[in-house]
């Protein structure tokens, strides 16, 4: 049987997705309808060896309750019997140390194998073709304890550019010689490689073993007064204390990956996140019902014209004479009144966007109250640059801060005919003037 570990992370790494996570934690914010950890747990449910699914972060047990019961009762319905769970962490203690931590609690009923996955990443989530992949190696006689994720850069350049990246590149760098990892390097000064550590990993129990021998080298390490740095022995770096060791014994394969991959770390990456997920599950026909009627053709319906894909919930009331698309996420309870349009923007539950109102490149957290003939804006993402890099088929990376969005705080009110640019408005505010290039606090 199979495990799946999700890193969930905590609370004070989630200062970049700010003013967002003020409200929601970053791995429970909605991307085309649905959190970003509801994408990874739909692709990990589509494995039939898994038994178990084990969140383990330092946030509030609370945060996640209604998200497990959810799932706990969707799993059911589907008659799958996987458990949920949320272990906490008494601290941040890196990627590795919660794994650490609770080994018994996840070696419970031995389990042959686990994922582990980044909560914070977008993709296709092909869990079911790294299990076969591993599965393939095993039964070619090869000794495998270890597949790495790779996402396979084909233009390294463009790759820098999104990145920001001047030298060092924020990722880490898997070597292979057919698909056998020869070397792994966690965040290399230089380019040594076209495939990065994409956040997913499959592991045998081998893997406690080389945890518990990471352990003692830190124990010694802080306890070692002539060590120049101060070390925290409860911190753990996956990466690392135990990837960078992993291949010198010839046991590490990579599964690679040709397809889209975005880390999610800032609200423009959210929107970007966005876009990325309504074209890939536009194309799978993965959308809910209601979506799909909506977005599976473009043209007008009762006086709404639809650009897809776009994501509208099916509680959502939208009236005539409005546009909305290209990717564009409409939350629960929603209202768009008429003469509305609305793109490249996720919109969450219970706001409304008054009569006439334009929204553009825009994250409007819960509860809004767009006032009439307004416009919400930001200059935005450029599209254009992502288009062209699927077109030729390399991946999404890390475009950071590539675009000016605007972001609206859980219960902001808009005042009628207001403008509001590439600004952030933290919750609960009131805004009654036009606000260009601020952050209301
Ligand atoms: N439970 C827990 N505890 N989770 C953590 C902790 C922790 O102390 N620290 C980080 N995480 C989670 C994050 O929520 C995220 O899902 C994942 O671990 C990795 O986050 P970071 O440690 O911030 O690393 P990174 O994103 O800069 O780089 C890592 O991910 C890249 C792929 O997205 C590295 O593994 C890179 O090599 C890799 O390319
Ligand atoms: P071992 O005792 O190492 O076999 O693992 P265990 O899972 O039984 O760990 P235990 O709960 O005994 O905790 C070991 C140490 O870590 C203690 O000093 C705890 O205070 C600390 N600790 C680790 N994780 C947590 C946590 O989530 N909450 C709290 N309160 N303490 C923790």
């Amino acid at each position: 049987s199979t495990k799946a570990i999700v890193l969930v992370g905590g609370d004070t790494r989630g200062t970049r997705f700010r003013p967002l996570s003020l409200d929601t934690p970053k791995i429970l914010f909605p991307i085309a309808g649905k959190p970003l950890l509801g994408h990874i747990l739909d692709n990990l449910i589509l494995l039939p060896s898994l038994t178990e699914i084990i969140l383990i972060g330092f946030y509030d047990k609370a945060v996640f309750e209604g998200f497990i019961s959810d799932y706990n009762a969707k799993f059911q319905l589907e008659e799958r019997n996987i458990e949920i769970k949320y272990l906490k962490e008494f601290k941040a203690l890196g990627t590795a140390g919660g794994l650490y931590h609770y080994r018994k609690e996840i070696l419970k009923g031995g389990p042959d194998e686990f994922f582990v996955v980044h909560g914070d990443v977008i993709t296709g989530f092909p869990f079911t073709e790294i299990y076969e992949f591993y599965q393939n190696l095993k039964a070619n006689k090869k000794n495998v304890e270890a597949i790495l994720f790779g996402v396979k850069i084909n233009n390294y350049e463009y790759f820098k550019v999104l990145n920001n990246s001047t030298d060092r590149h924020s990722f880490g760098t898997i070597v292979s010689a057919d698909t056998k990892v020869v070397h792994y390097v966690e965040k290399p000064e230089q380019k040594i490689s076209n495939i990065i550590n994409g956040g997913i990993y499959l592991f045998d129990n081998k893997l406690f073993k080389r945890l518990s021998n990471a352990k003692i080298t830190k124990i010694n390490i802080a306890n070692d007064v002539s060590h120049p740095e101060l070390v925290d022995e409860d911190v753990i770096s996956l990466e690392q204390d135990v990837l960078q060791k992993l291949p010198d014994d010839g046991t590490t394969y990579v599964y690679e990956y040709k397809g889209f991959w975005k880390q999610i770390k800032t609200p423009a990456d959210a929107l970007i996140g966005n876009e990325l997920y309504l074209e890939n599950l536009f194309q799978k026909r993965l959308v809910p019902e209601k979506a799909i009627k909506l977005t599976a053709e473009s043209g007008a319906e009762n006086g709404i014209t639809i650009v897809p894909p776009v994501y509208i919930s099916p509680s959502a009331k939208i009236a005539e004479n409005t546009r909305i698309g290209p990717y564009v996420a409409i939350g629960n309870n929603v209202s768009v009144e008429t003469g509305s349009r609305i793109s490249n923007s996720i919109i969450l539950r219970d706001s409304t966007i008054g009569a006439h109102s334009v929204i553009l490149n825009s994250i409007l957290s819960n509860n809004c109250t767009i006032g009439s003939w307004t416009r919400i804006e930001g200059t935005g993402l450029d599209s254009k640059k992502i288009a062209e890099s699927i077109e030729s088929q390399a991946n999404i990376i890390g475009i950071k801060g590539t675009g000016n969005i605007t972001i609206l705080g859980s219960n902001t009110e808009v005042a009628e005919d207001s403008y509001i640019l590439n600004s952030y408005i933290l919750p609960n505010k009131s805004i009654k003037f036009d606000v260009r290039y601020e952050i209301i606090m």
